[in-house]
């Protein structure tokens, strides 16, 4: 396998996204990522989903909403371009859309003020997907950023997100949406409505929630016709985009555990299946021993004698004997992960690479963290 820093891997994309099982570091990494290619001199911008807290706190991100918030770099004086990041919020995103695609302001209210639209905007299922959708197609294809790079949520069926796009171009093409649509008058859709198996159901609704529930809903539907051409042609570019080996990468992100690496090696195995653009794996999280066989005294020698010559000589070799078995646990973990890594490597395709980040004394909470990562992925490359 060629050795080649993540750098050279993702010059000249346009979008990253890192994807992989909850836990692991994604948003770490991806945060890292767009950090080292800001500081080498690119406009980034990292879509995040849910950041930890301390680490939003640290970068300014506290606030919700779709606000894309510049990173103040100025402690990173070699620092070039700029990073900008975002938190994702399905509601805001989903309104800001019909802000920007209805045809005129009453269309606008209408749908914003329409129950239906209030009660499902943010409850369709896999809605944080298609939103994401929606702000990839903003973000990347609006052309603002050099770079985008993607954080996902934790999936719980790891494919949601990935085939959010075409999913939804063909439900939104063929299954409820065109029901609904082809009727376009009011009367027909309720008509529609109240015929059939479902005027039961309807009848009652209209019941508990009065005549007025089936004028929002009708009026729902028929806003959304106008709106669904728009909805279906920027998910297919973003899906369109998803396969452009040129423009994205996506990298799958683990850590040394068996749950994770299992999640992994099925990232690597669908994203292979769908011929999308994986040029490897993160194994975030590694703990490195270094050294061999090692005696305390041996390593530490007339340095280990001056530290403790106050001691009295049993307790002196007591500790040093417990910092020889420390050692000995770290190196045992170290080759125990080595294995189960090899297991990873063979869901890997030829010239798909593997990178190594090491598990770091605290956790990465700042820009001085995020440079941490940064630099084990963009140095020199470690199996
Ligand atoms: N290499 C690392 N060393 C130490 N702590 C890390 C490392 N990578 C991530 N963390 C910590 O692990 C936790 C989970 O990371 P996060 O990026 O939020 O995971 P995910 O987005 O995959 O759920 C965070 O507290 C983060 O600071
Ligand atoms: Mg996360």
């Amino acid at each position: 396998m060629s050795a080649r820093d993540l750098s050279s891997v993702i010059a000249g994309k346009r979008l990253v996204v890192c994807v992989g099982s909850g836990g692991v570091g994604k948003t770490t990494t991806a945060a890292a990522i767009a950090l080292q290619a800001a500081i080498s001199g690119r406009k980034v911008l990292v879509l995040t989903i849910d950041p930890a807290r301390r680490l939003a706190n640290s970068l300014g991100l506290s606030r919700f909403g779709n606000d894309e918030l510049r990173i103040d770099l100025s402690s990173l004086p070699e620092a070039r371009g700029e990073l900008w990041a975002m938190m994702l919020d399905n509601q805001k995103t989903f309104d800001d859309l019909i802000k920007q695609i209805a045809p005129d302001p009453a269309r606008r209210d209408a749908i914003l003020n329409n129950r239906i639209y209030r009660a499902t905007a943010d409850n369709i299922s896999g809605s944080q997907d298609y939103m994401a959708t929606e702000k990839l197609h903003d973000v990347v294809i609006g052309g603002r950023y050099d770079l985008v790079v993607l954080d996902t949520p934790p999936v719980k069926n790891a494919l949601d997100f990935l085939e959010a796009p075409g999913r939804l171009a063909r439900f939104l093409d063929k299954r409820v949406m065109k029901w609904f649509l082809e009727p376009y008058d009011k009367e027909r859709v309720l008509s529609r409505l109240l015929s059939g198996t479902s005027a039961v159901v309807f009848r009652l609704l209209s019941h508990v929630f009065g005549s007025e529930f089936l004028d929002d809903l009708s009026e729902y539907f028929n806003h959304f016709r106008d709106l669904y051409d728009g909805f279906r042609e920027r998910q297919e570019a973003v899906e369109k985009m998803f396969f452009d080996q040129g423009a994205t990468s996506f990298l799958v992100v683990c850590a040394p555990n068996g749950p994770s690496l299992e999640v992994a090696a099925f990232f690597l195995d669908e994203l292979a299946a769908r011929r999308m653009p994986n040029p490897g794996v993160i194994v975030n999280q590694r703990h490195v021993a270094r050294g061999g066989e090692l005696s305390a005294d041996g390593v530490l020698g007339a340095a280990a004698a001056a530290q403790s010559a106050d001691l009295d000589p049993a307790t002196a070799r007591s500790l040093l004997a417990r910092l020889g078995a420390a050692h000995r646990r770290l190196r045992e973990l170290a080759a125990h992960e080595d294995q189960l890594v090899d297991g990873v490597r063979g869901h890997m395709r030829p010239g798909q690479l593997l990178w190594s980040v090491p598990r770091l004394p605290d956790e990465v909470h700042d820009l001085r963290g995020l440079a941490a990562v940064g630099g084990a992925l963009f140095g020199a490359p470690r199996g």
